[in-house]
Formats: C-alpha cells, structure tokens, sequence
C-alpha cells in the first residue's frame, strides 16, 4: 500500500502520509490537514479516528485478539496474577521475581488510607451509588498528597503517586461497599494478597469470622486481569485527554471513573443484571423477552451482548464463561436469574437474528454473572470493573505524559445562527 493517501478538493490534490503500526494497522495523518486544506474531519464518536500511537494494548475487533504489551489475554488470563499483568501494562514488560515482590511490598506499604479521608466518606449518604462515592474518595488524594499534583515530577515522585493509588483503590471500593450497607469500614489486612484483602475488607463483619474463599479470590484475580486495559476506550480516552492538560493522575483517574459509570460502558454489567431481573419480575419469560429484542418497535434492547469494537466475538468473554461456569459449580450457586442468563446465552448463540448481527454474550454479560455469584451486590459492578481498569488508565496516562502528547481540543462544524445583530 502507498504511504500516502490524496485528497482532491476543488480540482486541488493533497498528499496527506499514512503511517503503519506494529502490527500492520495503518493511519492517513490529518495532523497537518487544515493547514494545507482548510479542511477538517467529522467523526462523531471517533470510531474511525486514532487519538493517539500507543504500545500497551493491541486489539483485533475482527479476528477476536486482545494482547497486553504483545502477551495474549488467554496467556495472561491462564498463567498471570492481577498485580502482574498491572506490573506489565503500567511499565512494558513482566516483572523479574525481585520486581514483582518490590512492587507488591511497596503496595502493601500504602494499603492504609488516612483517617481524615473518613469524613470524605462520611458525607455520602448510604443511598449514594457506589461509583461517585469511588470518584471522590480518589479526587481526595489530591488533598492528602499534594506533591501529586504536578505530573512533571521527578520519575519517582509520580512512580509513588501510582503505587499510592493503586494500593488504596481497594480500600476505596470496600469502603464505598461499606457505606452503602451502613456497616464499619474495615481496614485492609496486609497479610492478604491483592484479591483477598479486598473481599475481606467488602465481607468481613465485626460480629464474626471471615475467610476469604480461595475460589472467591482466584476468580475475582481473573476478572481483574481480564479488565486491565481495552486501549482506547471512552474512559481510557477521557483520562488521557483530562491528563493532556497536565491535570494530575488522580484527577485524570478519577474522571475515567466517572466516564466507565455509565451503562453504555462501564455501567453495562450492572445494566445486565437489572435487566435479567426485570424479566424474573416479569414471569422469567426469556422467549418473550427474545422477542421483543427483535421487535424494531419495541423500546426493550438486551444489554450484555455485542460489543462496538469485536466483530464475532470478545475474547474475554470467552475466558469468563468458562471461568462463570467453573465458579458456579464449585460455589453450588443455585440463582433463578443466572437460569435466565443461560436461557439467554442458549438463544444468543444459535438464533440467527443474533448470530448474524454478533450479538453474542460479551465480557459484561458474564462478568455481571459471576460477580453476583462471589456475592458482590449489583450497585458495586462498576466499582469492579474500575477496580480491574485502575492499571489500563495508569498506564495510558503514564503514556500520554512520558511521549509529552499535546493537550487534546477536538474542533467542530458549527450550525448554530449566524451573525445577528443584538
Ligand atoms: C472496555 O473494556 O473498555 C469495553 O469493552 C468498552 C470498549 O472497549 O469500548
């Protein structure tokens, strides 16, 4: 293929230079278009514009590949750990066994949140949905870790602000749980690893025991894994261009949590479950509800199928339906809304209606399966899904800043009035 695309406006032919990625996707450049055109692009959405070259995350929408720094998410999701693959995509590549366990030490150093950050907390009355509460708790830390603020810090300063972070997004979560239920906020345990001391920290009551369930806390590592990063996705994109203005990385963070919040994204495996509850309040009718999927003039859409980048098929969703199934068999989980998923999921896959527009269960569908099935409430799906995200967004901000990409400012074509005189 050429390495330069024309463009004829007016009789008037430009050459505009396409550039080609590692894995042979190829780009036309329009940096440089409406200074030699007067022209711009219009792509609402961006589906058909790159924001920016990347070396984290690869995906294929068509042939179903998802690879983090070149390693293959079926590896990772096989034969890694979260904090691993956390350690992989925020710094490029896996860690030695010394580096893992520094990283894991100095995590385990800053577990603990100050106390001050309490009264954050507490201003949140227990109907608040989990996810604002998270955004805040976050935001806060611009308040207790002031040297935070400025991104062009010294390698280790904004090395520590991410150890920082990523040690206390559990504890956030948990205690955004707590609050919810109007129980005491628990304290992290650092004996626990990553996975565990979250679940206890959610669970654990100060009326009796808790243990964490091995197969609990190997899936829940799992579905952190298959999380981590998606490269550009709406709230990877916001943190980038919240951060292009040098806003710190918690402010930058904290607007990825509230942009992965709404059920077209993050939201989606809440949306799953509220709808599978809606049909077991109707009757548990999957065939109606099937219907009525199809029906163009019925309002009802099934969430948890499909997705705007895989074309046949989520690879994560793969990993996680089988991961669903192991987990509510060793759990003896016996839930009349997982039956309806399955009657679902049955359908999806043979019906031709959703074979031929790729509607199959995506990574959102499961995921809201199995994490009512570890027993984690609905309101907290999203928290999970940033949970898992918190290393994506670090290492895309990490990117942004270290390659000194400039601040983003879309430009547009205006229809409003013309001039009118006042
Ligand atoms: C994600 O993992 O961020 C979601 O699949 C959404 C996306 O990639 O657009």
């Amino acid at each position: 293929m050429s390495q330069t695309a024309e463009i004829k406006v007016d009789g008037k032919t430009f050459e505009l230079p396409i550039i080609e990625g590692s894995e042979g996707e190829k780009a036309i450049d329009i940096s440089k278009l409406r200074a030699q055109t007067g022209l711009i692009t219009l792509d609402p959405g961006f589906k058909n514009t790159g924001s920016t070259q990347s070396a984290i995350t690869f995906l294929d929408g068509e042939k179903g590949i998802l690879r983090h720094r070149g390693y293959s998410i079926e590896d990772l999701a096989e034969k890694s750990s979260f904090l691993e693959v956390a350690y992989l995509t925020i710094y490029g590549n896996k860690p030695s066994a010394e580096e893992i366990k520094s990283f894991q030490d100095e995590i385990t150093k800053h577990t603990l949140v100050h106390e001050d950050i309490k009264k954050v907390l507490d201003g949140f009355p227990s109907n608040s949905h989990p996810m604002g509460v998270l955004s805040s708790l976050v935001t806060s830390l611009t308040a207790f870790y002031p040297e935070s603020l400025d991104p062009n810090r010294s390698k280790d300063a904004v090395n520590l602000s991410i150890i920082r972070i990523i040690a206390k997004m559990p504890t956030f979560a948990a205690w955004a749980y707590k609050n919810k239920m109007g129980h005491p906020a628990n304290y992290p345990d650092n004996s626990l690893n990553y996975g565990s001391n979250f679940l206890k920290m959610m669970f654990a009551l100060p009326t009796e025991k808790y243990d964490v369930d091995p197969v609990v806390a190997k899936a829940l590592d799992k579905l952190l894994i298959l999380h981590a990063d998606h490269e550009q996705n709406c709230s990877a994109s916001t943190v980038r261009i919240v951060g292009s203005s040098q806003a710190s990385l918690y402010a930058s963070i904290s607007a990825g949590i509230n942009a992965l919040w709404g059920p077209l994204h993050g939201g989606a495996n809440q949306a799953v479950i509220e709808m599978l509850e809606a049909i077991k309040a109707d009757g548990g009718d999957t065939s109606k509800y099937i219907e009525k999927a199809k029906d163009k003039n019925d309002p009802f859409r099934l969430m948890g199928f499909g997705h705007r980048v895989y074309k046949n098929f989520d690879p994560r969703a793969r990993i996680i339906k089988k991961a669903a199934d192991e987990v509510l068999e060793k759990l003896g989980v016996n839930d009349p809304i997982l039956d309806i998923a399955k009657g679902l999921e049955e359908v999806a896959l043979k019906d031709e209606y959703f074979v031929a527009r790729n509607l199959y269960p995506n990574v959102d569908f499961y995921s809201g399966i199995i994490y009512r099935a570890l027993g984690i409430p609905t309101e907290m799906f999203t928290v999970m899904f940033a949970l898992g995200r918190l290393p994506g967004w670090i290492a895309q901000w990490k990117e942004m800043r270290e390659n000194n990409e400039p601040i983003g400012r879309p430009r547009q074509i205006y229809t409003g009035s013309n001039h009118r005189d006042y």
